[in-house]
């Protein structure tokens, strides 16, 4: 990632941030719109899972600049995933899902390259998880 892609990251985070418990809502809504498979899945309250989601996102967000120091965590988390039935397929579905909610909280502050910027984000923790999850199979 270019350090112009990691403050476009950076700087409409911040917007989520004060709508981050109606952004995981969404968030989950169009996950199971997009796949309703996946709705079984999740064992738990879903509040809890969308505060969790955000502040995985948020750390991960916060470390664009030094991304070395949560490669560990990202990849105990993959290792998790695999416990949960998650399979690589089902990262493609979750990143569509967080990248349609990230237009529908930021609308017109979601240009292009910010979008661009997200899919670079999402897809290097994405690659990282799944790439722990393989390796531990
Ligand atoms: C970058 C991608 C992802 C991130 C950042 C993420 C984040 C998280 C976090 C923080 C948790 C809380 C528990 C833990 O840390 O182990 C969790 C649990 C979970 N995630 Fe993910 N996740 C991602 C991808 C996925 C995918 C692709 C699926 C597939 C549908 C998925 C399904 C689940 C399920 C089923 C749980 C457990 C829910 C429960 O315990 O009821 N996640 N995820």
């Amino acid at each position: 990632m270019t350090p112009e892609q990691i403050k476009l990251v950076q700087d409409s985070w911040e917007k989520v941030v004060p709508i981050s418990e109606t952004a995981a809502e969404l968030f989950y809504g169009k996950l199971f719109e997009l796949d309703p498979s996946v709705r079984s899945m999740f064992k738990g309250d879903m509040k809890e899972q969308g505060r969790k989601l955000m502040a995985i996102l948020n750390t991960a967000v916060n470390a664009l600049t030094k991304l070395d120091t949560i490669v560990p965590a990202v990849q105990d988390m993959g290792r998790r995933h695999v416990d949960y039935g998650v399979k690589d397929e089902h990262y493609d579905t979750v990143g569509e899902a967080l990248i349609w909610t990230l237009g529908a909280g930021l609308k017109d502050d979601f240009t292009e390259e910010t979008k661009d910027a997200w899919v670079a984000v999402y897809t290097l923790v994405a690659n990282t998880m799944k790439e722990a999850a393989a390796e531990a199979a």
